[in-house]
């Protein structure tokens, strides 16, 4: 309708304007004012080629850019509509070139659709001013091939001539942009299903981190997990209680929200729960070449008589430092929690049998002699181990031996491990990939000062967003563990936000009586409650029920069971009429599973766990909603955790459902969490 209606409006003018102008045969002829369109011509490339658009520079975006295909490598790219644009069709990563739309009236608002590569300087969709070519806005892409909804506030410029421009100035991976489905008006915000499109996009967000910083503007920020304001983190390091106050570093890479040249962000807080960030602990040394990646890996902490001393891995990119040995242990202490000393190396040669690696170097005082004790995550010929180092000064460490190694099923280097008591047994946690999967595993069993007996091996929490976890005995004795709410496969679409990762919360550890290690959420997260919960006690569903909405909240439910006649319970989460991340219970079989796969955007996988009900006949869940994850906890210690990116301001629903039959909760509550974050 809108593509007939231009031309025809256009005809009309050109001919209101011909007759009311008096012709005269010397004079040149008046230009004709155009009547703007409404948007670009062509604006979702359903043409099924690049009709209104213009090739402006070099070879990234022929015709052949233009394509129907509705899956990449790494699943659906989620375009709207039969075409879109995949920079990466025509000519590859390595090609360059720009694209320019026709020109329409900026309107007060649009949106459009945006993947492929992230780079601000050299990828991007930009407005531009038709008058005097001036960039009004930006916006790169979330380095994935799926799309991603960028929302333009234009009213500054509303009515002014202007049109898009794609831009593709960098070669080699990820040297792309998708663009989709361009919408102004009211249909940019709104989408044909009634919802509002959540307001994601570079603009409005900082390139720098600068005081204030608004933690709460982001639609998909988590408001109560630990994230960086720019930029990337990873695994946590260096988690300790010292001198009363928790403290958080992370892996952290400030300039992109991609991994890189690692340093080690700070924060410190009162209770494990709320968070101040501090300056950068440790930062890499400059760079010997542009793409030098050697910095500071993941590592721990101790207290050593009053010194705040950690222990981590320095890393050294010998294709920009030929011949340096790539990972090796070093030393930093700080006696006012804040400032830290440069690193001193105290291994400078990883033990033989290390092929895979040698790094996440993790201390404890060891209860069995009395001696510093050092676990380095390592492998070889296929099979991930974990090597044992003691010391009396954590100065000069002797290399004790291998004192776990697998079996070649559970992947070829053991990252990030952990040992520690608990409940009379040992706990050895490390991360592994296998198979392209990321996994938090973890085995029980016994230790005698150099070598570990496994006796149970188990996954730590059987969601997708778990891995590198480390723990700490805080001042009350117990074992608080937290994990990077990622892993190297998740997908991150805030990175068009120009953030990535986040830290789960922490978890309280401890033994089932069954053997399995299990968790609880620490218990100051009550403190994050804000107003007066939604409760109810004894309540039956049939079909479906809505217990309340909420994009940051905690549900608790008791199901009980005896009474529940459902084969299946569902809950489902950040829940609209067009998405919702469910958590489902199958009764027959005790299966815990959650499925993302209809989440938003990311969308992944469904993930599953074993659940037991107590002796009474009750479950237990005990859910953590932010605005970009879902931490679910039952009552045995099991746990769930995921993160999730709605697309839209609606998905905030949390129903229970009953399958064949009816589901009776003892007790279901919703209750609003607020913000972790503490002022600087
Ligand atoms: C785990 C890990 C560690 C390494 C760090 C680098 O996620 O690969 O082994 O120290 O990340 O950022």
């Amino acid at each position: 309708m809108s593509r007939w209606k231009a031309p025809h409006l256009t005809v009309i003018a050109a001919l209101l304007v011909a007759a009311s102008t008096p012709i005269s045969a010397n004079a040149a002829p008046p230009a004709t004012p155009r009547p703007l369109a409404s948007g670009p011509v062509n604006p979702g490339f359903d043409t099924g080629d690049l009709t209104g658009w213009t090739v402006t520079e070099g070879t990234a975006f022929g015709p052949a850019a233009v394509t129907a295909i509705d899956s990449y490598w790494g699943g659906p790219f989620h375009h709207r509509g039969s075409h879109h644009l995949w920079g990466h069709a025509a000519a590859g990563d390595d090609a360059t070139g720009t694209l320019r739309s026709s020109s329409f009236a900026a309107p007060a608002r649009m949106s459009f659709l945006v993947g492929g590569g992230w780079d601000p300087e050299r990828l991007y969709v930009a407005l531009v001013r038709d008058s005097d070519g001036r960039v009004l806005r930006k916006q790169t892409g979330p380095q994935d091939e799926a799309y991603v909804r960028i929302v333009w506030d234009t009213s500054a410029w509303r009515g002014q001539g202007v049109h898009l421009e794609v831009v593709d100035r960098k070669a080699g991976g990820w040297g792309h942009l998708n663009l989709d489905d361009v919408r102004t008006g009211e249909a940019a915000v709104r989408d044909d299903n009634g919802l509002t499109f959540r307001t994601l996009g570079q603009a409005g967000q900082p390139t720098a981190p600068t005081a204030p910083r608004d933690f709460t503007a982001d639609p998909l920020r988590p408001q109560f997990h630990y994230t960086p304001y720019q930029g990337w983190i990873n695994d946590p390091n260096g988690v300790i209680q010292w001198r009363g106050r928790h403290h958080l570093f992370s892996q952290f890479y400030p300039d992109a929200p991609l991994w890189g040249p690692m340093h080690w962000a700070h924060a410190e807080g009162p209770d494990a729960v709320h968070w101040r960030d501090l300056p950068v602990a440790l930062t890499p040394p400059p760079r010997a070449t542009p793409t030098d990646n050697s910095g500071i890996f993941s590592g721990s902490a101790v207290d050593d008589d009053g010194t705040l001393t950690v222990a981590y891995t320095k890393f050294t990119d010998t294709a920009a430092h030929p011949g340096a040995a790539p990972e090796t242990v070093a030393i930093a202490t700080s006696t006012d929690g804040v400032n830290f000393t440069p690193g001193t190396e105290v291994i400078t040669q990883a033990p033989p049998g290390s092929s895979a690696g040698f790094r996440d170097p993790k201390v404890f005082r060891d209860p069995v002699d009395g001696r510093w004790k050092m676990v380095v995550g390592s492998g070889d010929g296929g099979r991930g181990k974990v090597q044992l180092y003691a010391s009396d000064d954590l100065r000069t460490w002797t290399y004790t031996g291998v004192l776990a190694e697998g079996d070649g099923t559970t992947g070829a280097m053991w990252e990030c491990p952990d040992l520690f008591p608990l409940g009379g047994k040992w706990v050895l946690l490390y991360s592994t990939n296998e198979g392209g999967q990321s996994l938090q595993r973890y085995a029980v069993g016994d230790y005698d000062g150099s070598g570990f007996r496994a006796e149970r091996h188990g996954i730590l929490d059987g969601g997708g967003d778990t891995y590198a976890a480390q723990s700490y005995r805080d001042d009350a004795g117990r074992r608080l563990m937290t994990a990077w709410m990622s892993d190297w496969n998740v997908k991150e679409p805030t990175r068009v936000n120009g953030w990535a990762g986040a830290q789960s919360l922490h978890r309280e550890l401890f033994l089932a009586p069954d053997g399995r290690l299990g968790q609880r959420p620490v218990a100051a997260a009550d403190s994050l409650a804000e107003g007066a919960p939604v409760t109810v006690t004894d309540k039956t569903v049939t079909g479906t029920w809505r217990l309340g909405r909420g994009e940051t909240a905690r549900v608790k439910a008791v199901l009980d069971l005896g009474r529940t006649t459902a084969d299946t319970v569902t809950l489902r989460l950040k829940a609209s009429v067009a998405e919702a991340t469910v958590l489902r219970y199958e009764k027959a079989d005790g299966t815990l599973s959650l499925d993302t796969t209809g989440a938003g955007y990311g969308t992944r996988a469904t993930y599953r766990t074993q659940v037991k009900p107590s002796p009474d006949g009750t479950l237990a869940l005990d859910i953590f909603v932010d605005r970009s994850s879902v931490e679910v906890f039952t009552g045995d210690g099991a746990a769930l955790t995921a993160r999730v990116y709605p697309r839209y301001r609606e998905s905030q629903a949390v129903e229970f459902a009953a399958e064949g039959g009816r589901l009776h909760l003892r007790s279901a509550s919703l209750t609003r969490l607020g913000s972790a974050v503490l002022p600087d």
